[in-house]
């Protein structure tokens, strides 16, 4: 599905500004790096990952699994989902003084570390779950329910602009890898997982997986 494959697309490049992010905070914190990037970094992720990417599913993949392929809005995946995109929003809001601040106090130092760390990895557990839980699971479910494609938007001008950021950024400052992150595959690298969201088998698995889960099991 064309939009799945752009959301992967987008993705590929959110998780690598995020390391990108990392390492300007790091060079910041070492009195290195330009503050006025501070914005471009604000204007990649609210206008790029915010208002395109997390727009598009939220609007077009979620709505679709909602209401053409029978799946619950109000619990598991969907909200999960949908929750971490505000969470995610409100770190975002308190990064937007600091990122670009000369960080002389103690006290925003500390906090600019570790509102770049929570969002980073919060950010990358969102995409592996996504990844390799939402997008095939969600692309299997509107087959069954014969919904092959989905509409995709082209961003707007701010968008596209912001993307551009995003490469930019990239270039200036190598990403910084996190070796701390628990990142992996399945609904346990979702940061819902066993919180709000008990996962895909509970949340979305129909009565009929259930009963081929249980025959499989006896054939072995
Ligand atoms: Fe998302
Ligand atoms: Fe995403």
């Amino acid at each position: 599905m064309q939009l799945i494959e752009d959301l992967r697309a987008e993705h590929d490049l959110i998780e690598q500004v995020l390391g990108s992010l990392r390492a300007f905070v790091a060079a910041r914190l070492g009195g290195q790096g330009d503050p006025a990037d501070g914005a471009r970094f604000m204007a990649f992720f609210r206008r790029f990952a915010g208002d395109f990417h997390h727009d598009k599913e939220e609007q077009v993949l979620f709505r679709a699994l909602a209401e053409r392929a029978e799946l619950p809005p109000d619990r598991g995946p969907i909200p999960a989902l949908t929750d971490q995109h505000r969470r995610m929003a409100g770190l975002l809001d308190g990064l937007e003084g600091l990122l670009g601040a000369p960080l002389s106090s103690a006290e925003d130092r500390k906090r600019v570390e570790e509102l770049a760390v929570d969002y980073s990895r919060s950010l990358w557990r969102h995409i592996d779950a996504e990844n390799s839980v939402m997008f095939p699971e969600g692309e299997e479910r509107l087959r069954r329910f014969h919904v092959r494609d989905l509409p995709s938007r082209p961003p707007t001008e701010a968008e596209a602009a912001a993307r551009e950021t995003g490469l930019a950024l990239l270039a200036a400052y190598p990403p910084l890898h996190d070796a701390e992150v628990h990142r992996g595959d399945g609904c346990i690298a979702c940061p819902s997982f066993g919180t709000t969201c008990e996962g895909l088998e509970v949340e979305w698995w129909t009565d009929l997986e259930w009963e081929e889960m249980w025959e499989r099991r006896q054939d072995e």
